[in-house]
């Protein structure tokens, strides 16, 4: 206890505030209580057995596991565990296995199957290896068999079809091979079977039809074939069959096109062979996709009235368009492309989704035999939202595709080369309907609006908001902006709360495909925070598909969800009644003991909840949801970075500092950035990583390497920077490179600005603690912006009277020959820290030495010079050019005055930029009489931005500069 004592003593200090203090003494008596209070297990044995074996098989880079230690899995705090007691022994069993997104590397090891009263495995989105094991049919009672998004190989084992209580079986996206054992035919209540995006080969087992209860049958991209189970009509509730991208080869049975119940019918490329089936029988249909297989004969005259998206596109169908598809009310997306269609297109036109200026509607005829169309179907394209594409018809558009014939404006529009309907409208950013109009809050609030929806009667408000991350990977729709409206409130009913609390904040359609990927706020109903009870529950309605499980969403067009992510900004503080202001306090105060109180307080959460069905220890594997934006500041996912950097292959390497490797990257728009990688130990608590990010995206100025995004996916934390192809500043000071003075002083002056900012502009300033050479990238036109100071500390804050503390009291970091001396030996951070620091990059930028080499400390040499008056002694050869003595003088001494062993005795940022700007203009002046070498016009236009050297002004510098613009931009430096 002592050392939490001297903890939380120090932190005290800087926050004077006797309620905190009583707050932390509070914790300190809880924690010593329950740490006295013994620890008798009270699970059983055999389960922490297999809990343990399991974890020794996971390289856990995350730490996720660390947890796991001891032999009381239900009593003792054991991250993403838990369990019910039996009422008749007192024995705890584990019940659920929350691991989602905890970056496991290892196998599943058949001791699991030891965990017979398991319900929920739940090890979604990691990298777990290896095969499922059969031991795993020993779950008598499990419900949710939970492994998709693994690296899993090996086949299904028969054994699984023993878990007869089973409602969900998700083992998508693996490499899984082999069939699927005829004994799942005995899953008689199974609603969910998600095998997609797998090996998976042979017949869909006919067996399948014995799952009285299957919704959802999807299959898609797998290497199932022919001939399909007629059977599957005889399930009553069946919803949704995806088979997409399967070679199936053979024709779709008679008797699907009877089943009554389903909504979706997708069977996109899967060499189906035959005459179009009539689909009229199926009368609940939104969504058909047969495009890509081998159809003959016309289009189904007769279908469902609600269809949504209906494609059947390369094909080879011949004859008309039925005039009955004119009428569809619902219609988003109708493509018939790539077909031998002829005749007139019908009157399209008049439908409810044709005439809503909101709502997007594609109608694509690409690529047929059409003959003419209807003046109303021509009015479409007109609309706003609307487009029709006839390109590729001969008798339409003329024979090549650029060739108009038909001289009316719509005809120009839809006769243009098109892209497929999959490629357009990607993205939807919704504008939180009122929430828009409402003030804007500070990190980590968001605005709200209360109430009802008519903007008369809501009430404006700041909360902090549970950000859930779903995919919808079966949509009926194939563009979610006409349905953000319909979700929200299909959402909000099924968790119970008003309309209101539920907010799509972005919705992302994964390219060529049909799913969505969105991030949902949900707002506490009148409390700026939800309690730490109302976030358990609504995460377990999301993690267990409570939320989805009423008949109105398993028989609506949202189709399932993948559950990809659930936080919120500050739920572990919150949960403690600290506020913000103590987040950051804990994190400016002093790292050791912020981490040491950190790790207090997530205790006594935990240790608060010890009852029989133990809850809530999601904070340690709590990541950051991939797609909230922090203004401007991208979330990218793990799968988006690896593409990036084509799985972090080591050519993409630009370097390796403390944090980890920085790689380069290409993102999907073209864009280069820096990836930088956290490595093992680097990693922080979601929260203050957050909390980091959301400073970062705050600061922003052109001397300053700007950050573009960040990722906190799969047990990963990234963060994306504007990538700087003229690398450091330290690479250009080498004996092979020539650099004049006047692209070396702008490149100090660049720096001392951007250092500036970080102390008197950036709320709250930043102290960067690291500054130096290798610190200071350059831009392709030699612009110098300030890097790494993302790992920097914040400078204090005022207390509560307003005082600003003078220094902060921090681990010494930095990097030899450029740390303060006074701040070593004080461990006292001032921002003369970072003054210090920069004297010596300005010495380096002069004399082109390394601040220690050769045991020479650059500092004494430099001091050593000025005092013999030998000063163009230690002037860089390779600066070429430069001012006379009196020229060089004034820079030395500025450096050197930065550099002085008494931080009062340094200079200030600003005065630095200011001496700086008075050099510039003095070498200016000078200029003429000292630099007879250059061209003099040159340099009058070169200077004649002052005080504001831009990138512009000194673009047509090329005296100075040995290395061309050209050599410069392919060069790619480490960091
Ligand atoms: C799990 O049970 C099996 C069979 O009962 C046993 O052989 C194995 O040792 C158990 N695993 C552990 C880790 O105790
Ligand atoms: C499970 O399915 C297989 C094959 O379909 C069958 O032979 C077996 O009897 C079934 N077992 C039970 C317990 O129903
Ligand atoms: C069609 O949908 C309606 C409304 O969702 C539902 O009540 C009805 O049972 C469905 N029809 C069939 C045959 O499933």
């Amino acid at each position: 206890m002592r050392l939490r004592i001297i903890a939380a003593g120090s932190w005290m200090a800087w926050k004077r505030n006797s309620v905190r203090a009583l707050v932390v003494m509070f914790i300190m008596s809880i924690v010593a209580m329950s740490m006295m209070s013994g620890s008798v297990a009270l699970s059983d044995s055999v389960e922490t057995a297999a809990l343990l074996a399991f974890k020794n098989a996971q390289p856990d880079p995350g730490k996720y596991l660390r947890s796991w230690t001891g032999n009381d899995p239900c009593g003792h705090l054991w991250n993403g565990i838990f369990c019910k007691q039996d009422p008749s022994t007192n024995l705890s069993h584990v019940t659920e296995i929350r691991a989602m997104n905890f970056n496991l590397r290892g196998k599943l090891v058949p001791d699991l199957g030891n965990l017979t009263r398991l319900e929920r495995l739940n090890v979604m989105n990691n990298g777990l290896t290896g095969q499922i094991p059969p031991a795993l049919g020993r779950f008598g009672n499990l419900k949710l068999f939970l492994v998709n998004n693994n690296d899993l190989t090996g086949e299904l084992p028969p054994e699984l079809g023993n878990l007869t209580n089973m409602t969900r079986f998700q083992i998508d996206v693996n490499r899984l091979s082999g069939r699927i054992p005829p004994q799942f035919g005995n899953l008689t209540n199974v609603k969910h079977l998600h095998m997609n995006n797998n090996s998976l080969n042979g017949t869909i087992p006919v067996d399948l039809s014995r799952c009285g209860k299957l919704n959802h049958l999807i299959l898609d991209h797998n290497q199932f074939s022919g001939p399909l189970p007629p059977a599957l009509a005889n399930i009553p509730g069946l919803t949704i069959i995806q088979l997409d991208n399967n070679p199936i080869g053979s024709p779709l049975p008679l008797s699907w096109a009877g089943i009554s119940s389903l909504l979706k019918l997708s069977l996109r490329n899967c060499s189906i062979t035959q005459t179009t089936p009539e689909l009229g029988s199926l009368p609940n249909l939104t969504f058909i996709d047969m495009s890509y297989n081998n159809l003959t004969g016309v289009l189904p005259s007769n279908i469902s009235s609600h269809v949504i998206t209906l494609a059947f596109s390369n094909n080879q169908l011949e004859g008309i368009v039925p005039t009955q598809y004119a009428a569809l009310n619902e219609i988003q997306n109708l493509d018939v492309s790539n077909n031998k269609l002829n005749g007139s297109i019908p009157a399209f036109g008049s439908g409810t989704s044709l005439t809503n200026s909101s709502q997007i509607v594609v109608l694509d005829f690409q690529n047929n035999n059409f003959t003419g169309w209807d003046a109303a179907t021509s009015d479409v394209a007109s609309r706003p939202n609307k487009e029709v594409w006839l390109t590729g018809n001969p008798r339409l558009c003329g024979s090549s595709s650029d060739n108009v014939i038909v001289p009316q404006p719509t005809q120009l529009l839809v006769c243009q080369p098109t892209q497929s309907a999959l490629q357009v409208y990607g993205t939807v950013v919704p504008a939180g309907e009122n929430a828009a109009s409402c003030r804007s809050c500070g990190y980590p609030e968001v605005a709200v609006a209360r109430g009802s929806t008519s903007a008369a009667n809501v009430t404006c408000g700041c909360a902090v908001p549970i950000i859930v991350h779903i995919r919808l990977k079966s949509p009926s729709f194939t563009y979610m902006d006409s349905y953000v409206d319909y979700f929200e409130g299909l959402t909000a009913r099924a968790l119970g709360i008003a309309k209101w609390q539920v907010r799509v904040s972005n919705a992302t359609r994964s390219p060529n495909l049909y799913a969505q990927d969105i991030t949902l706020f949900v707002f506490p109903a009148s409390n700026s925070s939800f309690s730490q009870e109302e976030f358990d529950d609504l995460y377990t309605q999301f993690a267990s598909w409570i939320v989805s499980a009423g008949d109105e969403w398993s028989l609506s067009i949202a189709g399932p969800y993948d559950f990809l992510d659930f936080t919120t900004a500050t739920a572990s503080m919150k949960a403690n009644g600290l506020d913000t202001g103590a987040v950051v306090g804990i994190v400016v105060g002093a790292v050791a003991a912020s981490a040491a109180l950190a790790a207090l307080i997530t205790m006594v959460v935990l240790r608060r909840r010890h009852a029989d069905y133990s809850r809530a220890k999601l904070y340690g594997g709590m990541s950051l949801p991939p797609g909230i934006n922090i203004k401007g500041v991208k979330a990218f996912t793990f799968a988006e970075l690896a593409r990036a950097t084509n799985d972090f292959n080591v050519d993409h390497e630009l370097g390796q500092g403390g944090y980890g490797k920085v790689y380069k990257g290409v993102l999907a728009d073209g864009i280069i950035v820096a990836i930088k990688r956290a490595q093992e130990g680097s990693m922080q608590g979601a929260t203050q990583f957050y909390t980091e990010i959301e400073l970062l995206s705050r600061v922003h100025h052109r001397n300053l390497v700007q950050l573009l995004g960040f990722c906190n996916d799969r047990g990963e934390q990234m963060l994306v920077y504007e990538f700087m192809a003229g690398g450091t500043l330290r690479d250009h000071l080498i004996p092979t490179e020539i650099m004049g003075f006047a692209r070396r002083l702008h490149i100090a002056l660049g720096t001392a600005r951007g250092i500036l900012y970080l102390h008197t502009e950036a709320d709250p300033p930043i102290f960067h603690r690291d500054i130096k050479a290798s610190n200071i990238l350059l831009d392709e036109r030699m612009n110098a912006k300030v890097a790494d100071f993302g790992l920097s500390k914040l400078a204090p804050m005022p207390d509560l009277n307003g005082a600003i503390p003078q220094h902060v009291s921090t681990i010494v970091k930095g990097t030899p020959g450029y740390l303060d001396p006074e701040y070593f030996l004080t461990q006292k951070l001032t921002d003369k820290t970072d003054v210090y620091s920069f004297g010596v990059v300005l010495l380096e930028i002069i004399t082109g030495m390394f601040p220690i080499a050769y045991g020479k400390n650059i500092v004494r040499e430099v001091n050593r010079a000025m005092e013999t008056g030998d000063i163009m002694s230690i002037a860089d050869p390779q600066m070429d050019t430069y001012p006379s003595k009196q020229g060089l003088e004034p820079l030395l001494k500025l450096a050197l005055s930065c550099c002085q062993n008494e931080s009062e005795a340094r200079p200030r940022m600003v005065d630095i930029v200011r001496e700086l700007e008075d050099i510039w203009r003095n070498t200016k002046s000078s200029v003429s009489g000292s630099m007879k070498d250059m061209p003099s016009s040159t340099f009058s236009i070169d200077m004649s931005h002052l005080g504001e050297p831009s990138s512009d002004s000194f673009q047509d510098v090329s005296y100075g500069m040995v290395n061309s613009k050209g050599q410069l931009e392919g060069k790619i430096d480490p960091r």
